[in-house]
C-alpha cells in the first residue's frame, strides 16, 4: 500500500499543466483493435489504469511502444481473443474491449470489469444493448460470453445513459456492414473525442443530440490523434488553487469543456480569468455556499463532485450535494469529517456541508481516484501533517501527482 505524507498550510504559486484525458485515451487504446494499421496517440497520461489496459492488449498480441506521452499501437497480429481476467477486474474501461473484439472476431469472453468502488456498477445496459442488436450474450458464473450470430440489428435505445455502454456499441458498430443508430447516447467530451478519432480512421459517424448514427465499414485505417485535455483533472487543479487561496495558472485545458464547472465556481465566489487554453485562479476574498447536483454531460460531472465538496467546506453557509449518478460516492466526506469538516450525511447520495471550517491533519484513506485527489488537496490546506493511505488509487488517474504539485510549492512525500 502506498501512502502520501502531506505537510499542510501550503502556499502554492506558478503554472500547473493539465495532461490528457484518461477516459478518452483508454477508449482509443481499445479502439485500436478495430484498426488495420498503426494507431499513434499523443497526450496520453502515464497512469496505472492505462498501463494495465496496454498490458491486456499486449497479452492479446498487440505491439505497443511508448515514448513519454506518445503511444504507438499495432493490433494486426492478435493471437489471443480473451482479455486477461485479473487485469480486466482491475479497470472499468476494460469493458469497452467487448465491442471491438466482438466486431473483429465474432466472440469474446470477459469477467465483470473492476474499477472504483463508487456504486454497484452493473453492466446490464451493455448486455441489453448487445442483445438488442442480436448478439448472443450468456451470463456464466465468472464470465460473460458474447457471440455474433447471424444478422445484426440496426437500432439500440439506452433506457439509461451510460458512458462506457455507448462507447461499446459505437466501437462494435464501426465494423458492421450497415447503419446502426444509438438512441439516448452519452455525449461526454471524451465520447466526442473518440468519435473524432474514429472518423479520422475512416469511420462514418454522425451525432445529432443524443442520437449517434454509425455507418459501418469492413476496415478502418491508420490514425494519429492528440487526446483532449482531462477536464476532470483540470477541475481538480482549479479547486486546489481556490481552496489553497493560491494564484495558479492551470494550462493546457479546454475551457469549453468546463462551462458548468466554471459557472458553479462563479456562484461560490472564486475569482478567475479564462484564456483560450488556460485559467488563472486569483485569491478570492470570500467563498459562498452553493448547491451541487450531478448529472450526465452537459450537466455537472459526478467526477467533479468530490473536489467541489471539499471546496464547499471552505465556503460560508450551508451547501447541499446531491449525487445522482453513482450511489456510493460521498465516502470522502466521512474522511473530511475526521479532518474537522462539518458534514451531515442525509443518505448515501445527499449531504449538507456547513462552512467555513478549518481542517486539521489526520490519517485518512483514499477510496477511489477522485476522492484520493480530493483528500490530497484537503491535506495541503489543513493544519499540520496528513497521511493518506491507499495512494495507489490516485495513481490510477493522475500522473505523478506529488511531483507535479511539488513543482508549485506543495510538500508531499510518497511512502511505500
Ligand atoms: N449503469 C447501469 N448499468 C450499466 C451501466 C451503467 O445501471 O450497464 C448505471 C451506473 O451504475 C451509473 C450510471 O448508469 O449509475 C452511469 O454509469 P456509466 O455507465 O455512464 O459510467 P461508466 O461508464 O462506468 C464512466 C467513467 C467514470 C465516470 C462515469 C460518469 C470510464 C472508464 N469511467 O463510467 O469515470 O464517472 O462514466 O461520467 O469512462 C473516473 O474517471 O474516476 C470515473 C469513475
Amino acid at each position: 500500500m502506498a501512502k502520501f505524507e502531506i505537510q499542510g498550510n501550503c502556499q502554492l504559486k506558478g503554472e500547473l499543466p493539465v495532461y490528457g484525458a484518461k477516459n478518452a485515451a483508454m477508449k482509443m487504446i481499445a479502439a485500436s483493435i478495430l484498426i488495420n494499421g498503426k494507431v499513434t496517440l499523443t497526450n496520453v497520461p502515464r497512469i496505472s489504469d492505462i498501463e494495465n489496459l496496454c498490458l491486456i492488449l499486449e497479452q492479446l498480441g498487440a505491439k505497443i511502444s511508448r515514448d513519454g506521452h506518445k503511444l504507438e499501437i499495432e493490433t494486426n497480429k492478435l493471437v489471443n481473443l480473451n482479455p486477461d481476467s485479473k487485469l480486466v477486474r482491475m479497470i472499468r474501461a476494460s469493458v469497452v474491449l467487448v465491442g471491438p473484439l466482438l466486431a473483429r472476431f465474432g466472440q469474446v469472453e470477459i469477467p465483470h470489469p473492476g474499477g472504483d468502488k463508487i456504486g454497484s456498477r452493473p453492466i446490464n445496459l451493455h448486455l441489453q444493448a448487445f442483445r438488442e442488436l442480436g448478439v448472443i450474450v450468456a451470463e456464466e458464473p465468472n464470465n460473460y460470453l458474447f457471440r455474433k450470430n447471424g444478422q445484426i440489428g440496426n437500432r439500440v435505445h439506452f433506457k439509461k445513459i451510460s458512458v462506457t455502454g455507448t462507447e461499446n456499441i459505437l466501437l462494435f458498430a464501426c465494423l458492421q456492414d450497415h447503419e446502426i443508430i444509438i438512441d439516448n447516447a452519452a455525449i461526454e467530451p471524451e465520447i466526442i473525442d473518440l468519435v473524432e478519432f474514429l472518423q479520422k480512421a475512416g469511420a462514418s459517424i454522425k451525432i445529432d443530440g443524443r442520437r449517434i448514427s454509425i455507418c459501418g465499414k469492413n476496415q478502418l485505417q491508420s490514425v494519429s490523434h492528440h487526446v483532449i485535455p482531462d477536464r476532470i483533472e483540470a477541475g481538480t487543479f482549479i479547486v486546489l488553487a481556490a481552496a489553497a487561496k493560491s494564484q495558479i495558472t492551470i494550462t493546457n485545458l479546454n475551457p469549453s469543456h468546463l462551462t458548468v464547472f466554471l459557472d458553479k465556481l462563479k456562484e461560490i465566489g472564486v475569482q478567475f480569468d479564462v484564456g483560450s487554453n488556460f485559467i488563472y485562479i486569483k485569491k478570492s476574498p470570500k467563498l459562498r455556499a452553493c448547491d451541487i447536483s450531478t448529472a450526465e454531460y452537459p450537466g455537472f460531472s459526478t467526477d467533479w463532485q468530490p473536489p467541489i465538496g471539499l471546496l464547499l467546506t471552505q465556503a460560508e453557509g450551508k451547501s447541499h450535494i446531491t449525487e445522482n449518478i453513482f450511489e456510493n460516492r460521498l465516502g470522502y466526506l466521512k474522511e473530511l469529517q475526521d479532518m474537522g469538516a462539518k458534514v451531515k450525511l442525509i443518505n448515501n447520495c445527499q449531504a449538507e456541508i456547513t462552512g467555513p471550517t478549518p481542517l486539521h491533519g489526520a490519517v485518512i484513506k483514499s477510496l477511489d481516484i477522485r476522492s484520493g485527489a480530493t483528500l490530497l488537496i484537503a491535506g495541503l490546506i489543513a493544519e499540520n501533517k496528513t497521511i493518506i493511505n491507499h495512494a495507489e488509487n490516485v495513481d490510477r488517474g493522475y500522473e505523478e501527482i506529488e511531483k507535479r504539485l511539488t513543482k508549485i510549492g506543495a510538500k508531499i512525500l510518497r511512502l511505500q
